[in-house]
């Protein structure tokens, strides 16, 4: 029947800096469909861990700086994520971070850090996960996209040139490995309320223009992505590669 076509019983999930924001809703959203979740970030994920585990599903942590993290040190994540969990059958590549600053000033230190959070660590990442999965003959790798992968955004040069990255990525990926029954997919969230737009939010001007062009009338929250990655991490989504999907509160269609 078709709603079991969405069940994550028995999978084991990864989700990137899921202590808070997103990340943290993607991981209770995954774990509530039935999947054990490990969460991969820099930091204790304390609350994600009591909601996942009082589902009933398993939580384990692996430390893991992504702003530090070499293509090795990703490896060895994986490495470890699976020593501790048995297997890795869904990574959701969530962790990033904004610098705001004209492009005419931007520094590089704003361009590599936020190039190496949003788009070098989760290509290696999904790299190393794509080793893991390939011999189980299935896995599901989903991206955390933008509005900026189709915009230019304001004052976010960085930011937009990784996650039009990500976007690219996206399609260059489940390209290489659908035949090897890897989906890879990316979800756009639009303006979220979380920790990254609370400068957004809090500019009385910005925060209006942005309510004023969303035609659902308000800022998303974690909670809206969770039927979008289910769908994503599950079977019933086997034949979907390749895509972005928007869950914008229709942001793209004004
Ligand atoms: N909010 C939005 O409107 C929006 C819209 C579109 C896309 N997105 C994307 O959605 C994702 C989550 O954003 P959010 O709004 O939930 O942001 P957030 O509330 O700021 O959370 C960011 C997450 O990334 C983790 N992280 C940051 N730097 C890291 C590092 N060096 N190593 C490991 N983990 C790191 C953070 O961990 P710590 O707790 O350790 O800092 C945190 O868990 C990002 O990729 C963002 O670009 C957000």
């Amino acid at each position: 029947m078709i709603l079991d076509a969405f069940r994550l019983d028995g999978q084991v999930a990864v989700v990137t800096g899921g202590t808070r924001g997103l990340g943290a809703g993607l991981a209770v959203g995954l774990a509530e469909a039935g999947a054990d979740i490990c969460v991969l970030g820099r930091t204790p994920a304390v609350e994600t861990g009591a909601a996942v585990t009082s589902l009933g599903r398993r939580f384990a942590e692996v430390p893991c700086d992504l702003l530090t993290a070499t293509p090795a040190g990703l490896q060895a994540a994986v490495g470890d994520v699976v020593a501790r969990m048995g297997r890795i059958d869904i990574l959701v590549n969530n962790a990033g971070i904004i610098r705001r600053s004209p492009a005419i000033d931007f520094s590089e230190a704003d361009w590599d850090d936020v190039l190496q959070v949003n788009l070098k660590a989760p290509y290696f990442l999904s790299q190393a996960a794509a080793r893991a999965m390939a011999p189980n003959g299935r896995g599901k790798i989903i991206h955390i996209a933008s509005m900026l992968s189709f915009q230019g955004g304001i004052l976010v040069s960085s930011y937009t040139a990784a996650k039009s990255g990500i976007a690219g990525l996206t399609h260059a990926l489940a390209n290489e490995w659908a035949g090897r029954r890897i989906n890879v997919n990316a979800i756009a969230p639009g303006y979220m309320a979380t920790d990254v737009t609370a400068p957004l939010r809090a500019d009385e001007q910005r925060n209006r223009a942005i309510l004023d062009r969303i035609p659902a009338g308000r800022w998303g929250a974690s909670d809206d992505l969770k039927g979008a990655v289910v769908f994503l991490a599950s079977p019933a989504s086997d034949y979907v590669h390749g895509t972005i999907l928007p869950v914008d509160g229709g942001w793209l269609s004004r």
